[in-house]
Formats: C-alpha cells, sequence, structure tokens
C-alpha cells in the first residue's frame, strides 16, 4: 500500500517513510494509526503487523482498509521505519531483524531503554540523542513522559535537585484488554455480579492498587525504578534525586502525577508559570477560583500535559520548593504521539 504526502507539502523526492507498526491491533498501535493521518506524517507506505490472532483484520487508515499481518522475520523487507508496541519480547525478537533488514526502529517498550548506545529520547527535552541512533531509538516510559515535559523547562532555568513523585495511572498503560477490563469490571459491580480480573491483578473499577510491575529488593517496583533511571538518562543528570510511588487508579487512559520539586535555587510561583506558559507540550490548567485543574478526562486525547495546582511548597521554608499536579494521555504523549515526534525529528535530519 503506497501513500503520498497530501497537501501542499507533497514534495516527491520526499515521499516519506516505508513505515510498518508492529502491535497495530493494540491499544498503542491503534493510536499511531490515528496519529499518521491527523499529522500527516510522510508516509510512503504502511504495513501493519501483529500476532496470528489479528492475521486477516482489516484497520482504516486514510480511507482505505489496511490488512493486518502475522509478524515474522521477512516482515521488515523494504520497510525503512518500525514503530514497535506489541511488548518487551517482541521488541527484543523482532527490533535486531528490522534493524538488520535496514529499518529504524522506534520503540515503545521497555526492552532497550538502558542500553547505553540506544538513544532514549522525548523530543522536548533530548531531540540531539536522535543522531547517535544505530537502528533503535527508545521511547521511555508513560509516566517518565508525562513527569518530564513539564519538569525539564523548569530543570533548565533552575537545575531541579530532587523530584518527589506520586502518580495515579490509568488502565491503558496495560494495554487494550486492561482498558475493557476496567469497564467490565465497573459494570459487573453496579450489577452486583462477581468479577474475577484476568488481565491486571486486582479489581481495578472502584479500587486504587500498587502499580502491577515487579518489586525490587529495595521495595520499589519496577514502574518507579524506571521513573527514576530513565529520568537520569534523558536529562544527562545521573545526580538528579528522584522517588517515586506508582499507583493504578480506575481511570481508562490518562495518567496523572502530583510532583514535588526541590530547585537549586529559591524559585516563585510566578517564575513557575512563566517558564510553563512558554514550554512546548505543555498546557497551564490552574484556576483556584473554579477549583479547576488537570484531570485526566480532560487530557484524553490531547497532545499536551495539563499542569495545575502550581503553589510553593510550604514545606520547603528556603523558597526552594514547587508542588504541582499534571495530567496528560497516557496512550498519546505518553506512547504513540512521543514516537510518531521522534520519527519526525529523524525525517528532518
Ligand atoms: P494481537 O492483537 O494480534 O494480539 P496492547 O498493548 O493493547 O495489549 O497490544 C499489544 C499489541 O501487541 C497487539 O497489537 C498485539 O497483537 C501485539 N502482540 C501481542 N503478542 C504478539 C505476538 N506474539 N506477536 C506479534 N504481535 C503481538
Amino acid at each position: 500500500m503506497r501513500f503520498g504526502r497530501a497537501g501542499p507539502t507533497a514534495r516527491t523526492e520526499n515521499m516519506g517513510y516505508r513505515t510498518a507498526i508492529l502491535g497495530a491491533t493494540g491499544a498503542v498501535g491503534t493510536e499511531f494509526l490515528k496519529i499518521l493521518q491527523q499529522r500527516d506524517f510522510p508516509l510512503a507506505s504502511l504495513k501493519l503487523l501483529a500476532s496470528q490472532r489479528s492475521a486477516g483484520k482489516k484497520l482504516p487508515f486514510r480511507g482505505q482498509e489496511l490488512p493486518v499481518e502475522e509478524v515474522t522475520e521477512g516482515s521488515f523487507k523494504g520497510v525503512e521505519l518500525v514503530l514497535a508496541s506489541a511488548g518487551g519480547s517482541i521488541s527484543r525478537k523482532f527490533a535486531p531483524v528490522a534493524v538488520s533488514a535496514g529499518c529504524v526502529v522506534v520503540d515503545n517498550t521497555s526492552a532497550f531503554r538502558m542500553e547505553p548506545e540506544v538513544p532514549l529520547v522525548i523530543p522536548e527535552i533530548n531531540p540531539q540523542d536522535i543522531a547517535r541512533h544505530k537502528g533503535i531509538i527508545a521511547n521511555p516510559n508513560c509516566s517518565t513522559i508525562i513527569m518530564n515535559v513539564p519538569v525539564w523547562p523548569l530543570h533548565k532555568v533552575n537545575p531541579v535537585r530532587r523530584i518527589v513523585v506520586s502518580t495515579y495511572q490509568a488502565a491503558s498503560g496495560a494495554g487494550a484488554r486492561a482498558m475493557a477490563e476496567l469497564q467490565e469490571g465497573a459494570r459487573a459491580m453496579l450489577e452486583g455480579k462477581p468479577f474475577t480480573p484476568t488481565v491486571l491483578p486486582h479489581v481495578a473499577a472502584f479500587n486504587v492498587f500498587s502499580h502491577n510491575s515487579e518489586i525490587g529488593e529495595d521495595g520499589y517496583n519496577l514502574e518507579e525504578t524506571k521513573m527514576v533511571r530513565e529520568t537520569r538518562k534523558i536529562f544527562h543528570d545521573p545526580d538528579i534525586l528522584i522517588t517515586a510511588t506508582c499507583v493504578r487508579v480506575p481511570v481508562l487512559r490518562a495518567h496523572s502525577e502530583a510532583i514535588n520539586l526541590q530547585f537549586t535555587r529559591p524559585i516563585t510561583e510566578e517564575e513557575v508559570r512563566e517558564i510553563l506558559s512558554a514550554a512546548p507540550g505543555v498546557r497551564i490548567v490552574d484556576d483556584r477560583r473554579r477549583n479547576y485543574f488537570p484531570m485526566p478526562l480532560d487530557a484524553t486525547d490531547q497532545d499536551e500535559v495539563l499542569v495545575g495546582r502550581i503553589r510553593r511548597d510550604i514545606s520547603q521554608p528556603d523558597g526552594r520548593g514547587v508542588d504541582m499536579f499534571v495530567s496528560g494521555d497516557q496512550i498519546r504523549k505518553g506512547a504513540a504521539l512521543n514516537a510518531v515526534q521522534i520519527a519526525e525529528k529523524l525525517n528532518e535530519l
């Protein structure tokens, strides 16, 4: 299937990438399709890859029905760009195959994020790292992206010494089946029927539980550890102090986070607002009079991370502390949009 680039920006000498989406039927995969259409991404062709279960399915794209194929080692011949979101083990197996076939892989899984030669990129923060890729570029963890889009512009002006973050994470982070399970569980509970979850470890509806990732010897779960390690890599700052508590809440697809910051020097609320109002990827939603602040329903389907509750931390009397509350669409900026933005930057190199 071939697509020219629509509109006045069409350039026949650059028809765009021959692209494949690995995991095209999943929560992030279907968002890739949406974003590629919305952004008029330069595509020469598009191939949809998933498991054998989905082979033969069709997904709509730019007025056509594209077939889903089962991914095999031969799937990447003639492909230039792979947007991968089919889970860590699938990326570990197929990303090297795709790279050998000449593709650049923008990988949404955690498989390669901490490998030193793999750039880990949030385009608003470290786009320069893209240039040193050796075939794989990693997309950071969703909670890490949503926290750092607003923290970075502040850090650039007045370096952040310590971050204390608590997350309120949506079901979408565990995939399309977890989102369906939240809806089914809510329905069952409202009807007074018994419900046994099979995707998430606990009932998600009307409940809150600690993030369903592996717990390390230090007591931190893997999601928390990712936020710490990945932020240091993206910021190129191995010394920044971070502690995180990651929790699932009964929300479908946008993550929220309470973020407490300690800066190097005193900083005022006004300075924070001024910096964030000019920051890319950020929208301030901070109306104290109406008690209207970032909410996951408002963040859903939005490109920007919503930031509010901006206030001086009264427990840091030296004026170096700030609290804020953010919401960002986990599937969009937390995953698919960030990966597409990486591919767009790659196209500019
Ligand atoms: P499929 O729908 O065929 O199972 P999510 O994160 O929403 O759970 O989506 C996971 C994505 O990864 C889906 O597109 C899913 O395809 C794909 N996937 C899961 N297991 C495999 C596999 N063994 N091989 C290829 N794709 C897979």
